[in-house]
């Protein structure tokens, strides 16, 4: 504690000095949550909050593509990463060529990009979804085939969620997958569920389909955290990063939390140091910069996301 309200000061100081906000993912520490994070939630939260933010700085702790939408939404504010490493299995899974090279396979294709990609697949996609609306945008769509990047195992959950529906479309994708939420598996669930009577399963849209298909809800972070928060279960499995885990922790602590979670080594790059040395003497790798032809075709599929959002 002696380290930390410190440097808690110090950040929230130079916040009000430098008329910066801080944008938090709620996979981070929760030191920067509930010291030092203005606006705390899930990644479409996040990108709505970038673009009304009226700030001459953004320091996004969460991880670079999350920090690159924050760029793309507003241009005019000085947009800072605490760790440049902070990047994503899926982000990083595949590059703008590789989608250039998928669009000439599947000329007819609707290209719907996940969040979870960089500044450069944006702008080779039609329209960008979270996991917070992913079905009901990709069901919006007028296509029949859907090119979907870059995560494999959410394109088998929107097969399964738009069946369900009735919705029929073909659902083609790259390979990317999410170190973290790939490794859960539907074993884990039974032996779980055995050991635990009443135990609700809470899964996030990366994880398999056969991981999906045995959880009592399936949805984006700040989706998981309502359901928690509105049910009464006796015990949760929370299918996810830890620091979800943590935060629903500390808002109610009578609910039991079993263990179970993963922790994303890029979101835990992030840490209060990080963010006062981007706050007071920003390192040239810690800005995100994109050249403005990139920043606006990649915009055009953000907007088309929050036209379509529910
Ligand atoms: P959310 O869109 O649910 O915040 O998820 C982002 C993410 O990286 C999950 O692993
Ligand atoms: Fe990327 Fe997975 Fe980490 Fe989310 S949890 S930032 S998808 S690696």
């Amino acid at each position: 504690c002696r380290e930390i309200a410190p440097l808690t000061l110090e950040i929230n100081r130079l916040k009000q000095e430098k008329n910066a906000v801080i944008l938090a993912h709620s996979y981070v520490e929760p030191e920067i949550i509930y010291g030092v994070g203005d606006f705390v939630g899930d990644s479409y939260y996040l990108s709505d909050r970038a673009r009304e933010a009226d700030a001459d700085m953004i320091v996004f702790s969460g991880v670079v593509f999350m920090a690159e939408t924050a760029k793309i939404l507003s241009p005019d504010a000085q947009v800072l990463v605490p760790d440049r490493g902070s990047g994503c299995t899926l982000a990083d899974s595949i590059t703008g060529e590789d989608v250039r090279r998928l669009k000439t396979l599947y000329p007819d294709a609707a290209v719907v990009c996940y969040i979870n990609s960089t500044a450069e697949v944006k702008a080779e996609s039609d329209v960008c979804v979270t996991s917070s609306n992913v079905y009901d945008i990709v069901a919006k769509l007028p296509e029949r085939r859907i090119l979907f990047v870059p995560d494999r195992l959410m394109a088998d959950n929107i097969r399964t969620e738009l069946r369900e529906r009735g919705i029929d479309k073909e659902i083609v994708s790259s390979d990317g997958t999410c170190v973290v939420h790939e490794e859960f598996t539907p074993d884990q669930i039974r032996e779980a569920k055995e050991l635990w009577p009443g135990l609700a399963v809470v899964a996030h849209p990366e994880c398999t389909s056969e991981v999906a298909d045995l959880a009592d809800f399936v949805g984006s972070t700040g989706a998981m955290m309502n359901y928690v928060r509105t049910s009464s279960a006796p015990y949760y499995l929370m299918l996810t990063e830890c620091g979800l885990v943590g935060r629903l922790a500390v808002e109610d602590p009578e609910k039991n939390f079993i263990g179970g979670c993963r922790l994303c080594p890029y979101m835990k790059l992030n840490s209060l140091e990080k963010i006062r040395d981007a706050l007071a003497d920003p390192r040239p790798e810690q800005e995100i910069t994109l050249p403005e032809d990139l920043r606006l075709r990649a915009k055009h599929c953000i907007d088309r996301m929050f036209e379509l959002a529910p």
